[in-house]
């Protein structure tokens, strides 16, 4: 099973979504998947411009000349996509929003019935059948901050030609993970397991579980903890940078 990762963070390695999202793979190459990680900081991929220059002058090509080329072959290779973003104002980080719209000349722009809503096809297998998935976190704490980022994951889903929604792995309060690994080393270390487990079964049963979902969102404080604690070392951030 060929897993491609798309990391759509600007903090890249450094990023708590690298940390969930290379567990997760660990746990997929665990049991027999090969995984590719792309971060999307370091491709060189410009805006698209809307110019449909790759649906009516020379189908399927786009005008511009970068790396999203050669992502668009790894993605017809892949038999999985994991998108890796952090909350961004609600929703997808900007570099994540830049590769989506550009895997427009991947479709056809016709228009055709799916399920009842207007989708276009797909051009050839670029567009098809392919498992997706949500690897994400955010600052805050309440689980709802993902309402937004999984509905659109699940639309951009449902607008791959057989794309089927695998789920959302989502951290919130992604601070915690390194603020508590020393206070709580056993519940933060099952949380990565929980990641790691999701790769495995991803693999061995081509979905993952909701107990797996809720073990990876389990919160380590709660939430009215975490804003007094990130309150008052937000605050000592600030005095200290003063002197
Ligand atoms: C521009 C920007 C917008 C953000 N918007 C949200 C938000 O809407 N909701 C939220 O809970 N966290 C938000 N955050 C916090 C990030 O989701 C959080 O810092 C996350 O851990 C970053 O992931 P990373 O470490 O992989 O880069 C935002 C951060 C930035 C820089």
């Amino acid at each position: 099973m060929k897993i491609l990762a798309f990391n759509g963070s600007p903090r890249m390695e450094k990023g708590i979504t690298d940390s969930i999202l290379q567990t997760f793979l660990e746990g997929a190459r665990s049991a027999g998947a090969e995984p590719e990680t792309i971060y999307i900081s370091k491709q060189k991929i410009k805006y698209c411009t809307g110019c449909f220059n790759c649906w009516f002058v020379h189908p399927g090509k786009c005008i511009h000349k970068d790396d999203m080329a050669m992502i668009r072959e790894k993605i017809k290779a892949a038999d999985v996509l994991v998108f890796g973003s952090p909350v961004y104002f609600d929703g997808f980080t900007a570099q994540m929003k830049t590769l989506l719209d550009r895997l427009i000349p991947g479709g056809m722009p016709f228009i055709e019935n799916r399920d009842g809503h207007s989708r276009h096809p797909s051009r050839g297998k670029e567009l098809k059948t392919r498992k997706m998935l949500l690897v994400s976190t955010c600052g805050f704490g309440e689980i709802g901050n993902f309402d937004p980022i999984i509905h659109h994951m699940k639309a951009i889903a449902a607008n791959f030609a057989s794309g089927k929604y695998m789920g959302a792995l989502v951290r919130p309060m992604g601070g915690t993970l390194e603020m508590l690994k020393e206070e709580k080393p056993a519940e933060v270390k099952a949380i990565f397991d929980a990641f790691r487990q999701a790769g495995v079964e991803a693999v061995a049963k081509g979905e993952i579980s909701e107990g797996l979902q809720a073990a990876v969102a389990k919160p380590l404080i709660s939430v009215g903890e975490f804003v007094n604690r990130a309150n008052a070392l937000f605050s000592q951030l600030i005095d200290e940078n003063k002197k």
